[in-house]
């Protein structure tokens, strides 16, 4: 197998947790980790902390840290995690600009040293930072995804679970839409080991978990006050990685650059996607009801707002 190689930008807590769960799992045999030069040791002491996990827990998994890009040359797959996070009160969009500047000088940085890897969009608010990288670094639109609908559909999946007291490996999720309060969860394409939600809890369970889901990053963001979720969103990172450099071709909700598809146009929105070897390699297009489309296209129109407030 050829040598593979992934890149994780931003070494904070989402950063570094993925780079430890990439490192765990031996999806590559290279994972490099960069942070600003003003954080100077803090990504190559995570590493090297990382290096001296292998022993014990039993990977080969070679990780470094770096503050400048030389390092990431030639990586197959870039995570890209850099900017703030919310703190109490504030939503993913009060974070647009500040992150929005971020993304395009750290998009500009990667492509200089890996014009053909495939970016994986982490940092918020999550459809127009994809929008942003996917400007900057001229990529074709299958190499730039966002990661959203993976982390919604699994706090989805984790409140089925409890409600019906099963084992989450059976439950599957769907959650489509942008990456804010307007995201769609669709029950009717939830299912515990193939049977609809729908068959098994009852309506007001069902809104209930919808609306739970819809408030699922802010629901952390009050509990840890100093931040929001890590441990979940860089699972879903991860298991993004992995199928793409597997070329699992798992179907995943993610943003994708929408042109036509559920009469969008022009925008990231969280579809489902074939994820392998190429990036996005196929759209998934379901057969919505009036009501979903119709909060579909209000999720898409909120999106399309914020890319139209970027500076
Ligand atoms: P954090 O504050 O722990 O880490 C962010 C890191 O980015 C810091 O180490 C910081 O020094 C670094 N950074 C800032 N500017 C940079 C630059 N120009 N180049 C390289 N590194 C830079 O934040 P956390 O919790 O890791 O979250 C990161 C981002 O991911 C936030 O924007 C957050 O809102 C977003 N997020 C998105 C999720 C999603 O579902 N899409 C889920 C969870 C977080
Ligand atoms: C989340 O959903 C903050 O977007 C982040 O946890």
């Amino acid at each position: 197998m050829a040598r593979r190689k992934v890149t994780v930008v931003g070494a904070g807590n989402v950063g570094a947790t993925l780079v430890q769960r990439l490192a765990e799992m031996e999806v590559a045999h290279e994972v490099v980790v960069v942070d600003i030069p003003q954080t100077e040791g803090m990504p190559s002491g995570k590493a090297l902390d990382l290096m001296e996990s292998g022993p014990v827990v039993g990977y080969d998994t070679r990780v470094t840290g770096a503050t400048s890009y030389e390092a990431t040359k030639d990586s197959d797959v870039v995570v890209i995690t850099a900017g703030l996070p919310r703190k109490p009160g504030m939503s993913r969009d009060d974070l647009l600009n500040t992150n929005a500047k971020i993304v395009a000088s750290v998009t500009e940085n990667v492509v200089k040293h890996s014009p053909n890897c495939i970016l994986i969009i982490v940092s918020n608010p999550l459809d127009a930072m994809c929008q942003v990288a996917l400007k900057t670094s001229k990529f074709p639109k299958h190499r730039v995804i966002g990661m959203a609908g993976v982390l919604d559909s699994a706090r989805m999946r984790w409140f089925i679970a409890e409600a019906l007291d099963v084992s989450m490996e059976c439950v599957h999720a769907m959650v489509l839409g942008g990456h804010g309060d307007t995201m769609v969860p669709m029950p009717r394409f939830s299912t515990v080991s193939g049977i609809a939600i729908t068959e098994l809890l009852p309506k007001e369970k069902i809104d209930a978990i919808n609306q739970r889901t819809r408030q699922g990053g802010a629901e952390i963001v009050k509990l840890l006050k100093t931040g929001s979720a890590y441990y979940a969103p860089s699972a879903s990172a991860a298991e993004m990685v992995e199928s793409i450099l597997k070329d699992k071709k798992k179907i995943l909700p993610c943003a994708a650059l929408l042109e036509g598809e559920y009469g969008v146009d022009g925008v990231f929105v969280g579809v489902p996607c074939k994820i392998g070897a190429r990036g996005v390699e196929s759209i998934v297009q379901l057969n919505l009801t009036t009501e979903e489309r119709a909060e579909l296209l209000k999720s898409a129109g909120a999106v399309k707002e914020l890319v139209g407030a970027l500076k």
